[in-house]
């Protein structure tokens, strides 16, 4: 059966890939992020596709995409949480913007944390409800400069899984995605060696075969989080050792 599909973070990226692969399965895809001019573009290529713009921080902007949702569709079969942001803190440069941990987990854990609870009710008209989370590798293994980005996605994840073991008795699934890299605006601007960098559309077609296969946690490409994984079962003291290589703060600071 075809389902009512909702993708936030929609507009570039992995997001935007997405949107190809899920409106096949899609009676109707609602896709979501703050440019609608992008939006758009990407809609006028279906049939079943509609535009919710908004900032999934902003409380009434949600409150409102959930209205139309609610008016035009009545439930909501599937929910994508693909938006995200990426600010890495660089403790060399001097005193840390304090703002960057608010803008980074507001964008990647309070927004959508906050949109899930209010389409809650949307969710539980399905007969088969399911949140879908995409999270990071990042967290496989404490990562230089990733204070921001890591902590908002290991909150994320947290509360995913903590999602599911509450959701289960009601039927709502929950998959968490943890991609390696995958080449987009969002990695485009790292200034290091990505290894094993996956295209958007590969990436995209893994995350709708894991949804469709039921998965509850799909992490990509194996080579490189497989690795991560392995790294993450060392003790602390060995994982701060290796990973402290590849950091850049390297001389004391007076
Ligand atoms: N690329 C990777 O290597 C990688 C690896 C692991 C996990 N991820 C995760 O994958 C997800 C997609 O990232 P990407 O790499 O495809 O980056 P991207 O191209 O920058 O996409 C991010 C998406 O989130 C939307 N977005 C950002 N802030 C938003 C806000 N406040 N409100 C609504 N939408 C917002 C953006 O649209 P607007 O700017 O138009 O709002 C865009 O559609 C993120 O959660 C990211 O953390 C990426």
């Amino acid at each position: 059966m075809k389902k009512i599909i909702w993708l936030v973070g929609a507009s570039t990226g992995i997001g935007a890939a997405l949107v190809r692969e899920l409106a096949q399965d899609a009676e109707r895809l609602y896709i979501s992020a703050r440019s609608a001019d992008k939006l758009s573009a990407l809609a006028e290529q279906f049939s079943n596709v509609n535009i919710l713009p908004f900032d999934v921080t902003d409380r009434a902007g949600r409150h409102a995409a959930i209205a139309e949702i609610e008016q035009q569709s009545g439930r909501l079969d599937t929910l994508v949480l693909n938006a995200g942001t990426c600010e890495y803190v660089d403790l060399e440069q001097g005193d840390t913007d304090l703002g960057l941990y608010q803008r980074v987990l507001d964008t990647n854990f309070h927004g959508p944390v906050a949109l899930t609870h209010e389409a809650l009710h949307l969710l539980r008209r399905s007969d088969a409800g399911c949140i879908v989370g995409i999270s990071s590798s990042v967290i496989f293994t404490p990562l230089p400069r990733s204070q921001a980005y890591g902590s908002s996605k290991a909150a994320f994840t947290y509360w995913l899984s903590t999602m599911a073991i509450d959701l289960r008795g009601e039927g709502i699934s929950v998959v968490i995605v943890s991609p390696g890299f995958v080449d987009t605006p969002l990695t485009q601007l790292n200034d290091f060696k990505m290894p094993f960098l996956l295209s958007p559309e590969n990436a995209a077609q893994r995350i709708r075969d894991g949804i469709n296969r039921g998965k509850t946690h799909l992490h990509f490409p194996k080579r490189f989080t497989l690795l991560l994984l392995l790294e993450g079962l060392l003790p602390l003291r060995w994982q701060h050792a290796l990973n402290s290589k590849l950091s850049r703060n390297k001389t004391k600071h007076t």
